[in-house]
């Protein structure tokens, strides 16, 4: 399985800290926000790993991050989105990299307490299709909200004013090779981006999609409230633990 995560776009929520770097590159307690998703992919078991980056400092990757020595790794991919076109529009950039792999997707300003290793080792195992990990969240409206038909999964709604649950698709997705042909037939939506939420609904109408519940704490960091609470979650009981 190959790890992917999506560190492009230009952080126009978090502007003027954005306006001379690149978002994934601010600070989250004592780390840039990148070393997080990088460690959530290193703990899963996951060594070959792109980055996508995008934006005027997509070269401050290279110069933090090399080959991922301090990660224990001997080599890192890159490469570059053109502008702001969606998670989806990213991840396609992907396909060369992910040669017909599984792969495990990490938005770059997505952080967890804990680890993904027994839903990464589950995905492994399952035959076809893709896998999402939900949070219980207070503020749904932020994020893709599922819509359950007693425990099933009918559909997600991205942002929704009047969320049909409570709870928040995080920014963690897993897929079989067909997501490349999916996204190929994505239209943008309504925010002009192809939509990571369109890509996981046509695996829900597929009957392809399995879920799981993240443990510990989940949080974005792409807005200023989001930010700092990340800075806080991870001061106070740290991020990325085995345990
Ligand atoms: O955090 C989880 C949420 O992430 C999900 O619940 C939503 O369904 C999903 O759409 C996404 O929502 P956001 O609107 O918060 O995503 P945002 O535009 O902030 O992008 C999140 C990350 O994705 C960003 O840190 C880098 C990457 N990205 C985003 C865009 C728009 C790219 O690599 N390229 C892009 O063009």
């Amino acid at each position: 399985m190959k790890g992917i995560i999506l560190a492009g776009g230009l952080g126009t929520r978090l502007f003027p800290l954005t306006k001379i770097t690149n978002k994934h590159l601010l600070p989250i307690y004592n780390k840039p926000m990148i070393f997080y998703p990088i460690q959530t992919l290193i703990n899963a078991g996951i060594k070959d790993i792109l980055i996508v980056t995008g934006g005027n400092n997509a070269g401050d990757f290279l110069r933090l991050i090399g080959n991922g020595k301090e990660f224990g790794l001997q080599h890192v991919n890159y490469t570059y989105q053109e502008g702001e076109g969606g998670i989806a529009q990213a991840l396609d950039l992907a396909e060369f990299f992910a040669d017909k792999d599984k792969i495990v997707v990490v938005l770059g300003d997505n952080i967890i307490e804990k680890n993904i290793k027994k839903q990464v080792e589950a995905f492994s195992k399952q035959e076809k299709g893709a896998k999402i990990l939900l949070q219980k969240v207070k503020d749904p409206q932020r994020f893709g909200v599922p819509v359950f038909n007693g425990d099933k999964i009918i559909k997600i709604e991205e942002k929704p004013k009047e969320p049909k649950s409570d709870y928040a698709v995080t920014g963690i997705y897993m897929y079989d090779s067909r997501v490349f042909d999916i996204i190929k037939t994505l239209k943008p939506s309504n925010r002009g981006e192809l939509e990571i939420t369109d890509v996981n609904n046509d695996y829900i109408e597929k009957g392809e999609m399995t879920s799981d519940i993240l443990n510990g704490w989940w949080t974005d960091a792409g807005t200023f409230e989001s930010l700092l609470s990340a800075s806080k979650m991870a001061a106070e009981t740290g991020a990325n633990k085995m345990d």
